[in-house]
């Protein structure tokens, strides 16, 4: 991975993924790795983010490392007229790596191919998320003890939810069934049914959250994001079809796990957040080292 972009979960092969996984666990038994010297990372945020930005930023601390960087495109010169290309041919003179989220699905790769330096994909409108995947993919391998053949049941905005889509890329190199979980207008779109259906994985789709749910290994929840709509009508009519209680978790495998990306709004009930099946805080701290991972090996230090 030396040297190249992030910007899909598509770019990395399993091996690659394994790798990765692998170094996120070193990091975790030790997280405290002075090894990126004086290197300079920009993080860039065009769109909100709590989770993402400050544990990649922790992560680049944590491995002795500088960050640039703004969290509001409004304070910078693209306020003042300046292309994204400009600005982006412009902090790569200042960083070795730049790490970005972005509203408009596709910026992240634009950025990649203009840019000098790496380019980390922290999230691309409703398009994918791949830094999310990987240490949804740690979080399940930690919890499940392995990859291979679990059934993921993907909750909520299939349409829109990013996270979902490079999960979903990400799950099928191991073998995944999946239950899709959605009101008809949040249904996964037709592209990533035929993903699945080229390669023969199995997938089926409900309507009622509190259906099936004992044959869930992972119960991976998301939010109805309403920055996402155009009409905030449709939004009103969807933003709380699911909430998941701790009363419909009482037949569920001992081993599941419920993921959540966060931030949740009203889709995981508090009285689930007791439960030791509820993993989605410890699922955040796995951000960092599997971050701080990402980097290493982009970076050539692991
Ligand atoms: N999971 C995630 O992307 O969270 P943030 O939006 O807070 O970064």
């Amino acid at each position: 991975m030396k040297n190249k972009s992030l910007v899909a979960i598509d770019d990395l092969s399993k091996e690659e993924i394994i790798k990765i996984l692998d170094l996120a666990e070193g990091f975790e038994k030790n997280p405290i790795q002075n090894i990126l010297g004086k290197t300079v990372v920009a993080s860039l945020f065009f769109e909100p983010s709590t989770r993402t930005r400050l544990s990649f930023e922790s992560a680049i601390s944590r491995l002795g490392g500088r960050v640039i960087g703004f969290s509001e495109a409004a304070n910078t010169s693209l306020a003042k007229g300046e292309s994204f290309k400009d600005t982006i041919l412009t902090i790569a003179n200042y960083s070795d790596l730049i790490v970005m989220r972005h509203p408009i699905e596709g910026t992240a790769r634009y950025a990649s191919e203009v840019s000098p330096v790496p380019i980390i994909n922290a999230g691309d409108g409703a398009n994918q998320h791949p830094t999310q995947t990987l240490l949804d993919l740690f979080s399940i391998r930690k919890t499940q003890g392995t990859l291979e053949n679990l059934n993921i049941f993907l909750v909520g905005d299939l349409k829109y939810g990013r996270t979902v889509h490079s999960l979903l890329i990400a799950m099928s190199q191991f073998g995944a069934s999946f239950t899709f979980v959605s009101p008809q207008e949040l249904q996964m779109p037709k592209e990533y049914k035929m993903f699945l259906d080229n390669l023969g994985l199995k997938y089926t789709e409900q309507i009622e959250l509190n259906e099936n749910l004992d044959k869930a290994d992972i119960i991976y929840m998301t939010r109805v994001q309403r920055e996402r709509f155009s009409d905030p009508l449709e939004y009103e009519k969807v933003k709380n079809v699911y909430v998941l209680r701790n009363s419909m978790l009482e037949n569920t495998r001992p081993n599941m796990r419920i993921l959540h990306p966060l931030p949740r709004v009203n889709e995981i009930h508090i009285d689930v957040d007791p439960n030791p099946k509820a993993y989605y805080f410890p699922q955040a701290l796995n951000g960092v080292y599997t971050r701080m991972a990402i980097m290493a090996s982009i970076l050539g230090f692991k």
